[in-house]
């Protein structure tokens, strides 16, 4: 009988890792076009700190498209990766902070910043903005509801950090680039791929951001 459940089991782990596209790359690391950028160096209307927060890229994609704006409106926006940022923020007038969701919380990176910068963070001009899947799910309607959670977790956790501008974006989802476990437990949600970025909204709230930051 134990004989029997061991095979069992063996034959379902088996399965998941020949049926996992993601297999052959489970310990890739970020996609290659992740990486630390600076925009606007002509600045006029300040500098802002963009800590991006991403495992699989979506996440920069939306970053990327906002500090295109914020440039174009006369800042300067360096972009740092959240997972290797250190240093100092005093230099900044704004900082903002994109995350991706990640089993109902923002990224830990995410986290581990606003945990170190708090203080600063408090005395300064922020904005932060999360990128989740529920905004391209069918949860019988409740979709912004869920949304709209993630971004106020964190306003009661870091309460002294009032944002001028917060958000939260559909992502995308790409089994063919999930890391096995990632990949499995998106599989055991039945979670479904896609990309449902709507940019056109992701510049409309840049240039909010900018008028009210100027
Ligand atoms: C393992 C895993 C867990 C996730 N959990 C959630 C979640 O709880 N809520 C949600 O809305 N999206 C969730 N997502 C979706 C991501 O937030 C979404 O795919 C986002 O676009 C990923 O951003 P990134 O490409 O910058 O990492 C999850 C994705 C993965 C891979």
């Amino acid at each position: 009988m134990k004989k029997r459940f061991l095979l069992v089991c063996i034959g379902i782990v088996c399965a998941a890792l020949l049926c996992s596209p993601a297999t052959g790359h489970a310990k890739r690391g970020l996609p290659d076009y992740v990486i630390e950028k600076s925009y606007g160096d002509n600045a006029t209307s300040g500098n802002v700190l963009f800590i991006v927060a991403t495992y699989y890229g979506s996440t920069y994609r939306i970053a990327e498209v906002i500090a295109e704006v914020l440039s174009a409106e006369g800042f300067k926006v360096d972009v740092k990766l959240a997972d290797t940022f250190v240093g100092d923020i005093a230099e900044y007038d704004t900082v903002l902070l994109g995350s991706n969701i990640y089993i109902e919380d923002w990224n830990d990176d995410a986290r581990a910043f606003l945990d170190e910068y708090q203080t600063e963070l408090a005395a300064k001009k922020v904005a932060y903005f999360c990128v989740c899947a529920v905004l391209g799910s069918d949860l019988g309607g409740k979709e912004e509801e869920y949304a709209a959670n993630y971004i106020k977790k964190i306003a009661e956790d870091y309460p002294d950090i009032v944002p001028v501008a917060d958000a939260a974006f559909a992502g995308a989802v790409d089994y063919k680039i999930l890391k096995f476990k990632d990949w499995l437990l998106m599989r055991l949600m039945f979670m479904k791929s896609g990309n449902w970025t709507d940019y056109a909204g992701v510049v409309s709230w840049a240039y909010d951001l900018s008028d009210k930051l100027q």
